[in-house]
Parts: structure tokens; sequence; C-alpha cells
């Protein structure tokens, strides 16, 4: 499969059981999937149907920065440039809708998201009104490692 193959698009309701067993296979949170603090995004190859996903990844506004969450990409699609195609939807996402920075938490995939502009920060240098998100106060994400892109105003460069 070659990026171009890769479509990324806001989720549908019928892609939303196929999220939870993306997640649940990734060992990643459901929480607060449907209430509408996130936008969802999907990625499908060429000809996918609903529900058939490559991976997917949410957005959540907290003050002025975007979170990323909720990134997964199946098992045998990764290493392909999926991934990389969510992370970049998002920061689309948030730039267009004002965002300062995108911040994340993960576990294991620090590299991944180094290579993709993400820097490491201290939880105290992001915006405060991430400290009250429901991620941010999740015990299994205490020892996470925190990243953060800063957004420069204007067209972002990297698109
Ligand atoms: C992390 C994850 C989303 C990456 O998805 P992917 O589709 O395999 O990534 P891509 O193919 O777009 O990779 C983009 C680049 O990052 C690199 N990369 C991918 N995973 C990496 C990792 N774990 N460590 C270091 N580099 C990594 C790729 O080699 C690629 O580099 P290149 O363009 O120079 O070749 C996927 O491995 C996954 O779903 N992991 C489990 C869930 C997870 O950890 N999610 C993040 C939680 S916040």
């Amino acid at each position: 499969m070659t990026g171009g193959a890769v479509r990324v698009e806001p989720a549908r309701s019928a892609d939303l059981a196929a999220i939870r067993g993306l997640l649940g296979a990734a060992e990643l949170p459901t929480q607060h999937l449907e209430d509408g603090s996130a936008r969802l995004f999907v990625a499908r190859g060429a000809g996918a149907t609903p529900g058939e996903l490559l991976g997917c990844a949410g957005l959540e506004r907290h003050g002025a920065a975007g979170l990323l969450r909720s990134l997964a990409v199946r098992e045998g699609a990764r290493g392909q440039g999926v991934g990389r195609a969510l992370v970049e939807r998002v920061v689309a996402e948030a730039r267009a809708a004002g965002a300062a920075e995108v911040v994340l938490l993960t576990m294991g995939a620090s590299p991944f998201f180094e290579a993709l502009g993400f820097e490491p920060a201290r939880r105290e240098a992001v915006d405060p009104a991430l400290l009250d998100s429901w991620e941010f106060r999740l015990h299994e994400c205490v020892p996470a490692q925190l990243l953060r892109r800063q957004l420069a105003a204007g067209p972002d460069p990297s698109i």
C-alpha cells in the first residue's frame, strides 16, 4: 500500500465498533468516544466500506490546545504511512480550529511522534486546561510521556 491509497476522513457512526476494536487491540482507552467531546477520524484503504478501517485518531479541544487521542493503526497495516496520515490530518484540523499546539500522551510511541515534529514537554508547560481532561486524569496515563507540536500561525509548511 502506498500513502496515496490511504483516505483519512471523519468517522461515521457505523465506524464506532471498529474504532473500539482498534483501540482495544492497541490497549488504548475508549472513554468519551461518543459524547461529542472528540472529533474522530478514520483511515481507509481504497474501496473499503464503513467499518473496514486501517486506523483511527481523535482530536479534543482543551483551552488553546488540541489533544490528539486514540491513534491506532491495525497491526497488518503498520509501517505504511497510515499513522503519519492520521496525525497530519489531526494537526491540520487543530490548526484550522485555531489551536496553538497539539499535545498527546503516549506510553510507547514517542519515537514515532518525534519523527513527526513532536517534542517532549512537561505537563506544567502546556495549556492548563489539559490538566482537567479525562485523559490527563486517567490513572494509567500518569507515567505516560507528554509530547507536543506547537503550531505557528498561517499555513503548515509540513503539509
Ligand atoms: C504508533 C502507530 C500509530 C504508528 O502507525 P504506523 O502506520 O505504523 O506509522 P507510519 O507507517 O505512518 O510511520 C511513520 C514514520 O514513523 C516511523 N515509526 C512508526 N512507528 C514507530 C515507532 N514505534 N517508533 C519509531 N518510529 C516509528 C515509521 O518508520 C515511519 O518513518 P519513515 O516515514 O521515515 O519511514 C502504530 O504503530 C500503532 O497503532 N501503535 C499502537 C498504538 C499506539 O501506540 N498509539 C499511539 C498512542 S498515543
